[in-house]
């Protein structure tokens, strides 16, 4: 019996097709708290979550992709009942300076790591998610009115899984492959 989290990590897949269930706003306020608990360099906490439920912005949030139409990737998005919309910014100049110094952007860091939080919180909660990286970052700060000051990270998709399809485990290359000891 290995620890829980584990268990969470090995069973966890992404999920592009959901159920047509809301969720649960004490599920979602579970969410929203593992981000807020995630660690951050310096414990800047550079993030902000914009918990988008409209689903008109929802619908439209699918459609803001870098090649537009032509290529139909993460139209998905549309379907999701929540999507939270990940932004770092303004980063203070001390943690600016610092994060030069070592050439590491830490803020991407800060961000990915709460949204993983959520991600792992939302499974154990029976809530699937899928992580988008591919966004035109400008059409999204202008549909959802987010400050000059924030750039865009990343977004989470958040919805129960649709039963009766299947939601692949992709395969992981052995640890053999990524490890090494010295
Ligand atoms: C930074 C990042 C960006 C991603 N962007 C997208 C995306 O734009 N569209 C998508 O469908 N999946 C996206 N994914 C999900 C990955 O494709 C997925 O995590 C990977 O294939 C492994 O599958 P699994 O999550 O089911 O284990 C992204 C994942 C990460 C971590």
């Amino acid at each position: 019996m290995g620890p829980e989290i584990l268990n969470i990590i090995q069973s966890r897949r992404s999920v592009r097709q959901y159920a047509e269930k809301p969720i649960e706003e004490d599920k979602l306020s579970m969410i929203l708290e593992s981000a807020r608990l995630a660690p951050s360099a310096s414990n800047s906490q550079p993030w902000h979550f914009y918990v988008v439920k409209d689903a008109g912005k929802i619908k439209a949030l699918g459609e803001k992709m870098p090649l537009g139409s032509r290529v139909v990737a993460n139209s998905f998005i549309a379907d999701a009942p929540i999507v939270i919309v990940a932004t770092a910014g303004p980063i203070d100049f001390l943690h600016k300076i610092a994060s030069a110094i070592v050439n590491k952007k830490w803020y991407y860091l800060d961000v990915a790591i709460a949204l993983e939080h959520m991600s792992l919180t939302a499974w154990e909660l029976g809530i699937g998610s899928c992580w988008i990286g591919w966004f035109d970052e400008k059409k999204v700060k202008s549909l959802l009115n987010i400050p000059k000051a924030e750039e865009v990270i990343a977004f989470l998709t958040l919805g129960y899984p649709k039963e009766g399809v299947e939601h692949k485990i992709k395969p992981r290359k052995k640890l053999e492959q990524i490890m090494t000891e010295i």
